[in-house]
Order: structure tokens, then C-alpha cells, then sequence
């Protein structure tokens, strides 16, 4: 595998091929979630590359960015493991060697003013900024990202459209732990007696995907917020959406493909998931 910290020297490497190019950016402490996304580049292209950068510009919170994990190392050995081409690792210097106070602004309309983009400000605009920078210096064929950031993917979709850049983004689907917890490096910073109510959420999901039928989106999403707090997470939303658009929803609507999205905080730590509806 290649590490590579400068742009000049990634560029290089791949300029001269004519390959097929699988994407997957991240900002490493890595989980099976992750190497699930390589495999899928590795299996429909001839290059995988992965990148593992924690950008500053998308974390609203100072906090959340400070305690963000960081495990290089361990990230080496598991992109390793599932035979990884290319792995940039650049610093922050080198992704905004011109500061980060004149950021890009890109137009993502409404789906900044939703969800994850109404409560972290500002948080979509950095991930637009440092993707697209990513994808000027990677130049994938494919571009890899999971179904867990559900909202991220139809925002990096829109990046795509506004760049009007040929890439094809592929959503790949949340992997879990065994009990139905959604993999997030974020989870590797729950105590032990967090990561165990951490479950609810997903926990919520299913219940609500399997009463849709018979009660209302309101009465399901008021009585797992209810046990979510008991359990002692912060619930920020239990909303319903179509999954094509994410225009909320006020009810269910069995003619629309749907999606439920929750964002809780536990122990200080934002845990998002979603679930597609099933009809
Ligand atoms: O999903 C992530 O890990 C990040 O938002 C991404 C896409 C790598 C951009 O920093």
C-alpha cells in the first residue's frame, strides 16, 4: 500500500493510469463499516484508494472535533488487511494551505435546513468543501460512502450535480454490531454502560418500522423519544422523511419510499442513525 501525504505526489501516481478508480474518504479510526466500503471499491474498480483526514471545517462543536479518535496506526493495519492500493493521509495544512476562513459556499438548498444541517451549522458546507477537494486531486471513478450518513450521502450527491462532476456516488448499506448498534468511530468513545444503551436508538427504529402500519408517526416518535430519555440519551430528532428528497413528513405515507432519522446524544457523544421503511 502507498501512503502518500502531499497532493502533488497522489496526483502523480494516478495520473499516468488509465484505471478505474474506487474512492473512499474518511476520517480514520476505522471499523468494519469502513473496510466494507473498500471491499465494494475494490470488487467494481482497479485502484482503490482511501483517505483519512479529520477535517476541521465540519465540526460546528470544538469539542466534538478535539475528541474525535485518532488511531493511525490500527487504521494501517485494517486498510492493509483488506489489501487498500492507496492511502492519502493528509495533514491540515495541506488540505487548506490557505486557512480555513475562506471557505468555498455551496448551494445544497433545503437540505441545509434539516436535520443534521439545522442542528450542526455549517457542518454540510465543510464536508461540500473538503469532498470536493478530495475528489479534484483523487479523480475517482466511484466515490464511496455509507448508508448510515444517510443525509451526507444526498448532500454529496447534490455536490456531485453542482460540480456537475461525472463521478457516481454509491451508497452502501450501515453495518451494525450484533446488537443492531449502527458502527460509528464515534462509538469507541461510549463508557461500557453507555455503549449498551447506545442499542435503544436502533432499537427505536425498529420499533417504529414495525408499527407504521397501525400508529401514527407521531405517536410512535413521542414514546421512543420518552424511552430514549429515560435510558438517559438526549434525543435531537426522530423525524420521518421520503428518502429520495428528505422532505420531512408528517405521517406515514405508504405510497413514498420513507426513511426515519435520529440524531441522540449520550455521554456527550452525537450518535446519528436512520432506517429505510419497510413496505
Ligand atoms: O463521513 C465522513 O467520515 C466525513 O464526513 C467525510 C466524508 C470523510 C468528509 O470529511
Amino acid at each position: 500500500m502507498h501512503i502518500l501525504q502531499f497532493a502533488k505526489d497522489l496526483k502523480e501516481l494516478l495520473t499516468s493510469t488509465k484505471s478505474t478508480i474506487g474512492f473512499v474518504p474518511t476520517m480514520g479510526a476505522l471499523h468494519e463499516g469502513h473496510l466494507s466500503l473498500i471491499q465494494h471499491a475494490k470488487q467494481e474498480n482497479e485502484i482503490t484508494v482511501c483517505s483519512i483526514f479529520v477535517n476541521p471545517t465540519q465540526f460546528n462543536d470544538p469539542k466534538d472535533f478535539a475528541k474525535y479518535p485518532i488511531t493511525i496506526g490500527e487504521d494501517i493495519e485494517k486498510l492493509l488487511s483488506v489489501g487498500t492500493d492507496i492511502l492519502f493521509l493528509p495533514d491540515v495544512k495541506e488540505m487548506y494551505p490557505f486557512g480555513m476562513d475562506n471557505l468555498e459556499l455551496y448551494d445544497i438548498g433545503y437540505l441545509d435546513t434539516i436535520l443534521d444541517g439545522k442542528y450542526r451549522p455549517g457542518h454540510f458546507n465543510g464536508v461540500c468543501n473538503i469532498v470536493h477537494k478530495l475528489l479534484m486531486i483523487v479523480e475517482p471513478t466511484r466515490l464511496y460512502m455509507g448508508q448510515k450518513d444517510f443525509q451526507q450521502c444526498l448532500v454529496v450527491k447534490r455536490l456531485l450535480e453542482i460540480t456537475q462532476s461525472s463521478v457516481e456516488l454509491i451508497t452502501c448499506p450501515t453495518l451494525r454490531e450484533s446488537d443492531g448498534l449502527a458502527m460509528s468511530s464515534r462509538n469507541t468513545l461510549l463508557s461500557p454502560q453507555g455503549r449498551e444503551k447506545a442499542k435503544a436508538i436502533f432499537g427505536s427504529l425498529q420499533y417504529i418500522n414495525t408499527n407504521w402500519q397501525s400508529i401514527s408517526f407521531a405517536a410512535l416518535s413521542t414514546h421512543c423519544a420518552r424511552e430514549l430519555c429515560e435510558i438517559g440519551l438526549e434525543p435531537e430528532y426522530i423525524l420521518l422523511a421520503e428518502a429520495d428528497s428528505l422532505i420531512l413528513l408528517p405521517d406515514f405515507d405508504s405510497s413514498k419510499k420513507m426513511v426515519v432519522l435520529v440524531a441522540a446524544k449520550l455521554e456527550g457523544v452525537r450518535l446519528i442513525d436512520n432506517l429505510l421503511i419497510a413496505h
